[in-house]
């Protein structure tokens, strides 16, 4: 058994099985781009990609997505250490105030995009709505899709 993460594939220890996706990421394969925020699924700081899709790998048990194709914020930028378009559109914009979310903001950009190149502003708002900030970066955020969808 293995978890495939960002192309690499990880043997899962016995011990692994039951842990969240969001723990061994972060305590296990120094994978730090996802944050811990509420633990409960509500606030959308530990989304990862899981088959494309955006998902909360703070609810995600390892033994739920063994053999998926994951993808972290660490992830996105190519070989060659290019950015990501979304990742340059969050730098072109400056978007982070606190960052604390970001990187969850940019999966569930990255999640949107792949699956709608021209989204709507009400797709936007509908993708990004369950990502929480608290320190106000939304006009930003928007923005940044904008500029990643051009
Ligand atoms: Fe996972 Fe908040 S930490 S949704």
């Amino acid at each position: 058994m293995f978890l495939s993460i960002n192309g690499q594939r990880h043997a899962v220890p016995d011990g692994w099985q039951d842990d969240t996706l969001l723990m061994v990421l972060r305590e296990a394969l120094g994978l730090v781009g996802p944050k811990l925020g509420c633990g409960q699924g509500q606030c959308g700081a530990c989304t990862v990609l899981v088959d494309g899709q955006p998902q909360r790998s703070c609810l995600l048990p390892v033994s739920a997505v063994l053999q998926r194709p994951i993808t972290t914020l660490e992830g996105l930028a190519g070989p060659d250490g290019r950015l990501h378009p979304v990742q340059q559109a969050w730098l072109d914009e400056a978007v982070p105030q606190c960052g604390y979310c970001q990187a969850g903001q940019i999966m569930a950009t990255v999640a949107l995009l792949d699956a709608t190149p021209q989204p709507t502003p009400q797709q936007v708002e509908a993708a990004l709505a369950p990502q929480l900030c608290r320190c106000g970066t939304q006009p930003r955020i928007r923005r940044a899709v904008q500029r990643a969808v051009q």
